[in-house]
């Protein structure tokens, strides 16, 4: 048999994600390692969606609510919006996918920061879009710079706020200019994954300008602050226009019902929310602070996690780590070969990393 593969879709490189823990096990037989590669929890999940899950176990034979109702009218609620505007997806990845194939065809041009996260340019490539790459400047998305790659045939516009991997932000005032410069035809999708851990008070916040007006898509995600990467849930804000046509192209059942459940029960879970905000939060200071007093180079984040200049390869440093049980994230695939990546983790692995960074740069 032989198939015919578009080239578009040949010539996408697979997104590799950050190394999980039995994997390591499994190919070294280390034990004990602790992951910081993927910006998850510290803590864990929230307990009450731990309760809220063995509370719906018992109902797994049936299909999930396909319109997730509950969850949709809680957020709704939460956010001071219709629920009409909410589309609920299998991880905010879905939410990307699903943006892609109902508004991009073959030859639409979608602006793409880099480096930033993956997912953008691999679902735009898959519709056989073109992602027109507009690199940072000093690690933070350029707005002029956007501003300056939009031609008749764009369509959309990612930007990641704060920005997968750099931790930068996109501030209030440039986030005004760019919806003010901007066709009315063309869709801003601003991915806030990461919102729940920004400090800096210039930070744009995309459901501050109503979606009804704007051509903005908000994406979030229960998988980091939240705790429920496993469970794959997210959402998206946007027009109730375009969440109808959203709807079409879903698939019927995109959230499980132990993910809807368990969104529900960490959305009223304050105290652990709050509680992972501070962890993060004391993290990243001692970070700074260690990794200034070792005079090792790394950069501000107002995410989860941040970038380390380790002044070599990048990927030997992710390999020696490896092989004393740290996994972090080399940025080779994010275009900075000395660059690496590493989420706050708990106290003790903070630790540990900071140990572990220091005995291998030290020692080469
Ligand atoms: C910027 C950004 N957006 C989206 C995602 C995907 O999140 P989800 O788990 O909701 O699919 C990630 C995951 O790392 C991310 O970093």
């Amino acid at each position: 048999m032989k198939l015919s593969i578009p080239d578009y879709i040949a010539s996408i490189a697979p997104y590799k994600p950050g190394k999980p823990l039995d994997e390591l096990a499994r190919e070294t037989g280390i034990t004990h390692a602790i992951k910081l590669a993927s910006n998850e929890n510290p803590i864990g999940p929230s307990p009450a969606a731990i309760t809220a899950i063995q509370h719906a176990l018992t109902d797994l034979h049936r299909y999930p609510d396909g319109s997730g109702h509950a969850l949709v009218v809680k957020l709704a609620n939460k956010l001071s919006i219709d629920p009409g505007q909410i589309v609920l997806g299998n991880g905010s990845d879905d939410i990307i996918g699903i943006l892609t194939r109902a508004l991009i065809r073959p030859g639409d041009e979608v602006i793409v920061p880099s480096p930033s996260f993956l997912m953008y340019d691999i679902m735009v490539r898959s519709c056989g879009g073109v992602s027109v790459v507009v690199p940072l400047k000093d690690r933070a998305i350029c707005i002029d710079d956007i501003l300056a790659a939009v031609t008749p045939r764009c369509k959309m516009i990612f930007l990641c706020n704060p920005n997968n991997p750099t931790g930068s932000i996109v501030s209030k005032t440039h986030f005004e200019k760019l919806l003010a410069s901007l066709p009315r035809d063309i869709l801003v999708v601003v991915d806030e994954a990461y919102i729940e851990f920004v400090r800096d008070p210039a930070c744009a916040r995309s459901l501050a300008c109503d979606a009804e007006k704007n051509p903005i898509v908000t994406l979030r995600t229960f998988s980091k602050a939240y705790g429920l990467a496993g469970l794959r849930i997210g959402y998206g804000v946007m027009s109730k226009d375009l969440a109808d046509i959203l709807h079409r192209v879903r698939q019927p059942f995109n959230t499980n019902s132990l993910a809807q459940v368990a969104a529900i029960a960490a959305l009223d879970d304050d105290r652990f929310l709050q509680k992972t905000i501070d962890m993060v939060h004391e993290g990243l200071d001692y970070f700074y602070a260690e990794l200034t007093r070792a005079g090792i180079a790394h950069f501000p984040t107002q995410a989860n996690f941040m970038l380390i200049n380790v002044g070599q390869s990048a990927d030997a440093v992710f390999e020696k780590l490896l092989h004393k049980g740290v996994i972090v994230r080399s940025m080779r695939a994010y275009s900075y070969p000395e660059y690496i990546r590493v989420n706050v983790g708990q106290p003790r692995e903070n630790q540990r990393f900071i140990q572990s960074l220091e005995s291998v740069l030290l020692r080469s």
